[in-house]
């Protein structure tokens, strides 16, 4: 905020990613390549489930306090025995070549910056390797779209862990791609199939495998094919089953995060199986049109399983209070997806990192209108329900 202030009010330098989120989602239409906006802003079928996430953080209002001492603030939370220097994670987002050249480099160093741990997508357009070099030293998890093949996944994994990726973020609910019509409506579902991907084309089993499918090719002789190949490997179009999450346990001995999961049940069936977390998340709502909001969910998983394994949720974040209000709900952490990849169309590595910074900004002085020092004081008696509110 300092710096915003100091830099606009004072020098005439106005921000170059504007600070409204209101305004942001329009800023990047217009600074970006169209089929890259299209396909960040996709949600599943008419759209309804982005709408339910923002109406379930309207309806919990703030009660704010005063005259309690608010500073320092300390945004530090703890996962899996690890301190972490703020609330927020980096959302996994896959394809960011498509948004800005930057791609995940810029958006892993920008979080470094931050201290913001950057989780890597399977699909990519930067390997673990380059990522890592890129943000050496910086909080990195990795997430999963969990191959049908058991030696690709197995090789996944082992470079995720040889390159200090710590927590392995497990995605469930996207076994294949839905019902999105930002995307079949403007073809970008073939022009991601052509881009390829990064990790996948580097892997040394899936280089051996797709040599011994097309008679010696490489990835880079037949794109569209190892592309396909990747995809189908990756999305393999029918859901796993909870036994088999011992195939994970097996090829990774660190913490194991299910993403994706938004029913009681799920949650209690996540912590019985021994996973060390979940992320309540629909994905921003792209996987389901009609889905429950992330936030509306929330409160039964915590008191469900919350005593059990590490909660964490997404999809809808976009302001200070957002993030306060899930905290608040028991939220451990939450991961931010959109607003950030915005940023990096807007403006590279510095478009990502002005994003991140207003939010760890406005959540810092909503924490401290709100009376509170640190996370561990956050709990549902600063909120309250209005139903009616729009
Ligand atoms: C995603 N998301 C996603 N999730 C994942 O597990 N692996 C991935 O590769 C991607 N890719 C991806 C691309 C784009 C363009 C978007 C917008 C989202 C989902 C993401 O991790 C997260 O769940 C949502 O983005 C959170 O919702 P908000 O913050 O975007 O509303």
């Amino acid at each position: 905020l300092r710096t915003v202030i100091q830099k606009g009010l004072l020098a005439g330098e106005l921000p170059v990613v504007t600070t409204d989120p209101n305004q942001l989602q329009e800023q990047a239409r217009k600074a970006m390549p169209k089929a890259g906006f299209d396909y960040i802003l996709g949600g599943a079928g008419e759209a309804a489930t982005m709408d339910a996430n923002r109406l379930a953080f309207r309806q919990w209002k703030i009660i704010p306090r005063v005259l309690k001492p608010t500073t320092p603030r300390d945004l530090s939370v703890t996962l899996f025995g690890q301190k972490y220097d703020v609330p927020i994670l980096m959302a996994p987002i896959g394809v960011q070549s498509l948004f800005h050249q930057d791609k995940e480099i810029g958006v892993a160093q920008a979080c470094a910056e931050l201290r913001v741990p950057f989780t890597l997508s399977t699909v990519s357009q930067s390997t673990f390797e380059e990522v890592a070099a890129a943000a050496p030293g910086s909080p990195k998890w990795f997430q999963l779209y969990w191959p049908s093949d058991e030696e690709l996944t197995a090789s996944l994994l082992k470079r995720a862990k040889d390159n200090g990726y710590t927590a392995l973020v497990v995605t469930l609910d996207t076994w294949t791609l839905a019902w999105r019509p930002t995307d079949l409506d403007t073809a970008n579902v073939p022009f991601l199939v052509g881009v390829g991907d990064a990790n996948g084309f580097s892997d040394p089993v899936f280089r051996r495998k797709f040599a011994e499918m097309s008679d010696g090719g490489t990835p880079e002789d037949n794109l569209v094919q190892a592309a396909m190949y990747w995809i189908g490997n990756t999305f393999p179009g029918v859901s796993r089953s909870w036994e088999d999450l011992k195939i994970l346990k097996k090829h990774w001995d660190g913490p194991i995060i299910l993403k994706g999961i938004l029913s009681v049940e799920d949650a209690i069936l996540a912590a019985e199986h021994g996973m060390d977390g979940i992320v309540v998340s629909n994905h921003g709502g792209r996987q389901i049109d009609g889905a429950i909001g992330t936030l509306d969910v929330l409160p039964e998983i915590v008191d469900a399983v919350g005593s059990k394994l590490t909660v964490m949720m997404d999809s809808g974040i976009r302001t200070g209070a957002d993030i306060l209000k899930a905290l608040a709900l028991g939220a451990k952490a939450v991961f931010v997806g959109r607003p950030v990849v915005y940023g990096l169309g807007i403006n590279g590595k510095e478009g990502a990192e002005a994003v991140l910074a207003g939010l760890l900004a406005d959540l810092d002085l909503t924490m401290g209108f709100t009376g509170v020092q640190n996370i561990g004081e956050l709990n549902q008696s600063i909120l309250r329900k209005i139903q009616h509110a729009g």
